[in-house]
């Protein structure tokens, strides 16, 4: 079990502003639900109760819970309290780094899905409590900026033995694990040794089964200089008859066939749609399909920033992560993205903090979490900042006091 929920009672109270997730007629802020002076109660690390701080109940009465000698208050002294962010795409586990890749980069080398070899290499001479080490790390950084729930990929493996380690680890610290093994063709797929067809064999078959264990999830990387419509698709619809849900990386360095794909397998998320054409808006407008928009990617990569404004109007579901990898983006932070969006890609501060908590549960099809209501996971952020605004209008400054998972402080 990758963390355990705390017993007993939370009381947070003194919340300047709670952002929801839940709108209600006496709520601000639309969608974001917003209750001022508010306070909120969970047991067992689900929320029981939300409501004005003059109603919350008292702790005479917090003494008749389930668990009345472990009550924990916390006081918010004003300040704004939002749902943990949900990452719904990360990398985190790897060996090594590429900062010379990316001094390169700013210098003017352009990004190659390739550079992502390189890490295969250090990840396979990575030991399991190296590779443990290094992703606790990892954890504790999404911790401290706010993230309670986040989704890690395979994909630096791209063996039998080596993704199975990968999805195997990242299972100690999440649910949300995913298979990633078409990444892409590793070095030794040479043409004489089967190729891309070849090693799409392998990945859809033994690669499979041995990671299907650990992983709720089956992705690929359908780009130019990955795998193609038909690659993915095999992958993909091997990974859904093993009964795994499917993700797309898609649409990230030129338009493709990633949106469509994804749209028709109903993928629960196609991520990047850097480069979307205007049937690619209009299929992903009539599917459940969420659109991820990654901004540490073009923040890294000086790829043209995706157009939220586009896909929202359209009336799709976006969601914000990080993709955090030592590649194409190695930030760990929901705010830098929720600002990086608000500046660069035309949303606004509530679309994008909505964005990073129910967008990105919406894209893992979750409900128990992204969302501050009763029967939800009491997983939140306290921020430094009288409002959720602050996180883009104060870029780069660390707003996030403490982080809440499943009603336990993990940060
Ligand atoms: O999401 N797009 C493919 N995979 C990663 C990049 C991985 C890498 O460069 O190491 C991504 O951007
Ligand atoms: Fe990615």
């Amino acid at each position: 079990m990758p963390h355990a929920a705390a017993s007993g009672r939370l009381l947070v109270t003194g919340i300047g502003e709670l952002v929801t997730n839940d709108p209600a007629p006496d709520r601000e802020g639309g969608p974001l639900g917003i209750l001022r002076d508010a306070a909120l109660v969970a047991d067992d690390g689900v929320i029981t109760w939300i409501g004005r701080s003059g109603d919350a109940p008292s702790l005479e009465a917090t003494a008749g819970s389930p668990h009345p000698h472990r009550i924990e208050v916390l006081d918010a002294r004003g300040r704004a309290v939002i749902p943990g962010f949900v990452d719904s795409h990360t990398h985190l586990v790897f060996g090594g780094d590429r900062a010379e890749e990316f001094a390169a980069r700013m210098a003017g080398r352009a990004y190659e899905a390739g550079g992502i070899r390189s890490t295969v290499a250090a990840t396979r001479e990575a030991t399991d409590d190296e590779l443990r080490a290094r992703l606790a790390g990892f954890v504790r950084e999404l911790h401290g900026q706010g993230t309670a729930t986040f989704e890690v990929k395979t994909g630096y493996g791209l063996s039998v033995v080596d993704e199975e380690r990968l999805a195997r680890l990242a299972a100690e610290v999440t649910d949300e694990v995913t298979f990633l093994g078409a990444h892409v063709v590793p070095a030794e797929f040479t043409e004489r040794a089967g190729g891309a067809d070849g090693y799409v064999e392998l990945v859809a078959g033994e690669m499979l089964q041995a990671c299907k264990p650990h992983v709720r999830w089956v992705d690929a990387f359908c780009e130019r200089g990955a795998f193609d419509a038909e690659q993915s698709r095999r992958v993909l619809e091997a990974g859904r008859a093993e009964g795994l849900g499917v993700r797309v990386h898609g649409n990230q360095l030129g338009e493709g066939d990633g949106v469509r794909l994804a749209v028709e397998l109903d993928a629960a998320s196609v991520d990047h749609c850097t480069y979307l054409s205007d049937a690619d808006v209009a299929a992903l407008a009539g599917s459940r399909t969420v659109a991820t928009l990654l901004p540490g990617v073009e923040f890294s990569t000086r790829h043209p920033y995706p157009d939220a404004r586009r896909l929202i109007d359209a009336g799709v579901t976006v969601a914000l992560a990080s993709d955090c990898n030592p590649g194409s983006s190695f930030t760990s932070s929901m705010p830098f993205c929720i600002a990086l969006a608000v500046r660069e890609m035309g949303m606004t501060p509530a679309e994008a903090v909505r964005a990073a908590t129910a967008g990105g549960a919406a894209a893992l099809r979750r409900t128990d979490v992204g969302v501050l209501r009763p029967g939800a996971r009491a997983d939140l952020a306290l921020l430094d900042a009288p409002s959720h605004v602050h996180l883009a209008y104060r870029p780069g400054v660390p707003l996030v006091a403490e982080t809440w998972k499943d009603g336990a402080r993990v940060a």
